[in-house]
């Protein structure tokens, strides 16, 4: 009843469609949203952030993350009662609204991949992945697809360089250094005081899995699996058939915004010498 109420100045620009939409009061103009395509690493960029806020000399536990960098589906009351320098993770596409956005986008084959294992832990598809990637995507239209994502955020930063930072997951695994210096420097972080070896340390994936398995996620909880999962980036040469891939590229506006990330479309071969 109260989301119908909230309808009303949301319709006359008293509060924000996005605010309507994120059930939150209203977007703050210094607020940072972390966006990204579902499995596309946001939660390890909400634990680098955290960690480069709060300093490395402690251990932030996954539920920690909803009071650092809080999600916009599960923490509305909190992100409420933050009065400035937020950070909320969505993934929901609101490029105008949000005023500063760190998007992180990721292989979209790997992608499914690792939403393909995240929808069978939680049981909301069964099969194969062949069977995923034809039939198993209409469960998250309301994040928009995949290439929805990627159009929005190239087009902000065309229209809008200085409020969005693009963060590639595969460069934050080849380059941590050059992709959190960026990143701290986007937010505003003092540079000085972050210790970027133990930033890096600390959200490693290794330390992520160890850190999950001692202290939880939500994930963990309801699934008995571990949220961190593999980490890596071209799993996808493993698990795609040729029909799989033929399946894929049949989609020319994936394929061309795959190669306009410069992910490369052919399986690299591997020289037997
Ligand atoms: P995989 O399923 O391929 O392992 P999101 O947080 O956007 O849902 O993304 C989840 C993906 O990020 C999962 O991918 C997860 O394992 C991976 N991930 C989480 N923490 C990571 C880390 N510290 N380093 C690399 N990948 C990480």
């Amino acid at each position: 009843m109260m989301q119908y109420l909230r309808l009303i100045p949301a319709k006359f620009g008293l509060i924000n469609k996005a605010a309507f939409h994120l059930q939150i009061k209203r977007i703050n103009p210094d607020d940072t949203f972390i966006l990204s395509y579902p499995k596309s690493g946001n939660t390890w960029v909400r634990f680098i952030i955290s960690y480069m806020i709060k300093g490395t000399d402690q251990t932030i536990t996954f539920d920690d993350l909803e009071t650092i960098v809080p999600e916009a589906y599960r923490s509305q009351d909190f992100i409420d009662s933050q009065k400035s320098n937020r950070f909320i993770k969505t993934h929901d596409l609101f490029f105008d609204d949000y005023p500063y956005i760190i998007y992180i986008y990721r292989d979209y084959r790997d992608v499914l991949v690792s939403l393909y294992h995240f929808q069978m832990a939680w049981n909301i598809f069964t099969g194969s992945f062949a069977q995923f990637i034809r039939h198993g995507l209409k469960n998250l239209h309301n994040h928009g697809t995949w290439q929805d994502h990627i159009k929005g955020a190239l087009a902000c930063k065309e229209k809008n360089p200085g409020k969005i930072l693009m963060v590639s997951y595969e460069k934050l695994l080849d380059d941590f250094y050059t992709e959190a210096l960026k990143i701290a420097q986007f937010c505003h972080l003092d540079i000085d005081n972050i210790d970027f070896d133990m930033v890096e340390q600390k959200t490693s994936f290794d330390e992520i899995k160890e850190n999950e398995n001692e202290n939880g996620s939500r994930f963990m909880r309801k699934t008995k699996q571990n949220f961190a999962r593999e980490g890596k980036a071209g799993v996808w040469k493993d698990v795609f058939t040729k029909d799989d891939l033929d399946y894929l590229y049949q989609d020319q506006e994936i394929v061309g915004l795959l190669k306009k990330l410069n992910y490369p479309l052919v399986q690299e071969k591997t020289v037997v010498i």
